[in-house]
């Protein structure tokens, strides 16, 4: 196995795993002449607290590439923090909100773009078309907001403006969260993006193309956390959940399913990444076809949730 490499506040630290079968954290004293290197380490044990602890406050399953990553998130969330690694394993296994709350931003997956799966686009499109009254729409682990924008477009573009529609933007990461806010993107947010939309819903162009603010306003934001919160409202007529439950271990996904779609009127859709789809073979719902996609139907007889769960 490879040696990894810790850096703290920019100096690398040298980790040899073939010390002991551990993660070896080595402070080389750079900079202060005589001082012995202190020798820190970051064991495998500790790292699977670690993991363990993520687990608990984000419902992050770690796949095997976000496990070898894990020795890096720690690193950048020590520097993020202004700690040394092992303080910030430290803080972390007390339970340290601020600390646990770095090394959860440091770990999520914000991969999006716009227009990703175009056929869940449309369909919903469709759907705003034939609708009369105001659609509420969340949409949970919503990363950067390139998934709600893409809706809010496609609601305008089914003709809605002003028709008193919105969007509730999730995420558990405030990172993502503030990248939203800022809506402003780059060529690899925009790649899927038909081009007679992106000059018709952005200003400027990549690395800043700015989101116009008739779509953000139909957007609001909120930091949520799907895997310990009840939902951010009820009687939803769409509830997007794409690329999020893949990252949680199956007993979780079963449990924020069936969060989602109690958080959606009767006869509302929920609608999951494709890949994400045998996550609700065996939910009670009904499911709909539509210009490709396949969504899932909210049935009247699902169970509601309680407000205040
Ligand atoms: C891969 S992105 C998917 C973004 C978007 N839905 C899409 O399909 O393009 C996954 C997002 O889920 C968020 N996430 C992970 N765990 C979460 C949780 N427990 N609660 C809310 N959001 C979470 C991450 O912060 C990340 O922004």
């Amino acid at each position: 196995m490879e040696g990894l490499e810790l850096s703290w506040a920019g100096t690398p630290r040298v980790l040899d795993p073939r010390r002991g079968g551990i993660l070896a954290f080595t402070a080389s004293g750079e900079g202060e002449g005589e001082r012995v290197p202190e020798r820190r380490t970051i064991g495998e044990a500790q790292l699977a607290v670690i993991e363990g602890l993520l687990r608990r406050a984000s419902g992050l399953s770690l796949s095997p590439g976000m496990r070898r990553a894990l020795p890096a998130a720690v690193n950048d969330a020590a520097a993020l923090m202004g700690v040394s690694p092992q303080a910030l394993v430290q803080r972390v296994t007390a339970g340290d909100d601020a600390a646990v709350t770095a090394l959860v931003e440091r770990t999520v997956v914000g991969e999006t773009f716009f227009w990703r799966h175009p056929e869940q686009i449309d369909a919903l499109r469709e759907l705003a078309f034939s609708t009369e009254g105001p659609l509420r729409i969340w949409s949970a682990g919503c990363a950067s907001g390139e998934e709600p924008y893409s809706i809010a477009i496609a609601l305008l573009e089914a003709g809605r403006a002003g028709r008193g529609d919105q969007i509730v933007a999730s995420d558990l990461s405030t990172n993502a969260l503030a990248r939203a806010q800022q809506a402003s993107y780059g060529a690899w947010a925009l790649r899927r993006m038909p081009e007679e939309l992106q000059l018709r819903y952005f200003a400027g162009l990549p690395p800043s193309a700015r989101l116009v603010p008739d779509i953000r306003g139909l957007v609001t934001l909120v930091r949520h956390n799907l895997a310990t919160e009840a939902p951010p409202g009820l009687e939803f007529d769409v509830v997007l959940c794409r690329n999020v439950l893949i990252y949680f271990d199956a007993a979780l996904a079963a449990e924020v399913l069936h969060k989602l779609l109690a958080a959606t009127r009767p006869g509302g859709l929920v609608v999951l990444g494709p890949v994400e789809l045998p996550l609700a073979a065996q939910v009670d719902v009904e499911w709909l076809d539509a210009c490709g996609a396949s969504l899932l139907r909210r049935k009247a007889a699902f169970p509601s949730m309680g407000r205040g769960r």
